[in-house]
């Protein structure tokens, strides 16, 4: 039988050669200047050579301030995208697509009183309060986003992603217990959407029509006063309605700890029920690290990608070493890897 992790697969004017995409990882590995160097290109590059269908990157800060942390790479400055070009292009060599994650750190930035959030309330003692965001800060930021979207095409990325996840600004902005603004951004559902949609639609309109969108959502927050599976229901319907294609589902993280179960393929529920009530597309993240879990999400419809994040950081090649599991023949990116044939067998 025909394997679904290795056929290809088609979002707008993107097709992708196999399932299997890279989760996005920070590394704190970058530059204190935001731009990409040797590691982080090499840590990506293995990824690409191993196999992977897609790449996505790790947290590329759409401001200074919206950095975790000091080492994280940027997509503020013209100078970072361009260094940036360097990974699409050997991405591209080796068969891969690769994504943008654009993102903001929000109160989770462990930068010294740089942070603003929504409302000045610490995600932790260390961390401290967080400034509260003026209108101002808002507008500059939807703008920002959306010059990093242009700069991401530039850059020569495949897709973009918006992270709206892991307790980052634009979660944090959708939850209640980070958020409690009396403006328009503060309050009823449709309050606390606004920010996130309007993000959305300034970068739909940043990128080519043919080019697709990824949204990193948070399904659920345990009941901690964040965000609900009827929330993210109804903004995943608001988000498809913006332009955006693929829905990569995240869940928890808006305070400290994590309060859901975890097993393999822990997030995949959400997937479900979020696919069958808005038709979109699905990447499932969330402890998968086997050719059978990943099948199965797959073929029963209940992803159409899977987003592995730590299965890749162990071993790189996992993808080509899955296809060997699955019988599947693959092109190597170096074809001499071919050459890579067992003990009883003579290497010349
Ligand atoms: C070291 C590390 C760094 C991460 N950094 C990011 C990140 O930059 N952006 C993001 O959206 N998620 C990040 N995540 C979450 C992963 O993308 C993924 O969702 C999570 O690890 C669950 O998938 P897994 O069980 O396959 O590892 C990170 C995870 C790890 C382990």
């Amino acid at each position: 039988m025909a394997s679904t992790v290795f056929s290809p697969f088609t979002l707008r004017g993107m097709t992708v050669k196999n399932r299997i995409v890279m989760s996005p990882m920070l590394m704190y590995r970058g530059q204190d200047d935001g731009m990409l160097n040797e590691y982080v290109y090499a840590h990506y590059a293995a990824r690409a050579l191993g196999g992977a269908g897609m790449i996505g990157t790790e947290v590329l800060a759409v401001e200074p301030r919206g950095r975790i942390s000091a080492k994280d790479l940027g997509i503020w400055s013209d100078e970072q995208a361009a260094g940036l070009r360097r990974l699409t292009d050997f991405a591209h060599d080796c068969d891969a697509r690769i994504f943008a994650q654009l993102a903001h750190a929000g109160r989770k930035s462990h930068l010294t009183g740089t942070a603003i959030a929504p409302s000045a309330i610490a995600y932790d003692e260390t961390l401290g309060a967080p400034a509260e965001a003026t209108i101002e800060d808002i507008e500059a930021l939807i703008e920002n986003y959306r010059a990093a979207a242009i700069r991401a095409v530039e850059a020569g990325f495949d897709a973009v992603e918006i992270h709206a996840a892991n307790g980052y600004l634009l979660h944090e902005f959708l939850a209640p217990v980070s958020n409690t603004r009396t403006d328009d951004y503060g309050g009823s559902l449709e309050n606390r959407m606004r920010l996130p949609l309007r993000v959305v639609e300034a970068v739909r309109e940043a990128i080519p029509t043919g080019m697709p969108l990824l949204y990193r959502i948070v399904a659920s927050d345990f009941g901690t006063d964040g965000v609900t599976i009827d929330e993210a229901s109804r903004l995943s319907k608001e988000i498809r309605d913006r332009g955006v294609d693929l829905i990569d589902v995240q869940t928890g993280n808006i305070l400290p700890g994590y309060e859901g179960p975890v097993y393999p393929g822990y997030q995949a529920p959400y997937g479900t029920r979020i696919k069958a009530e808005t038709g979109l597309a699905i990447g499932a993240t969330g402890s998968i690290a086997s050719l059978d879990l990943a099948e199965f999400l797959l073929a029963s419809g209940q992803a159409d990608l899977v987003m592995m994040g730590r299965a890749l950081l162990r071993d790189p090649f996992w993808p080509i070493r899955a296809a060997k599991e699955a019988g599947v023949e693959v092109d190597f990116p170096i074809p001499t890897y071919a050459r890579a044939t067992g003990p009883f067998e003579r290497g010349f």
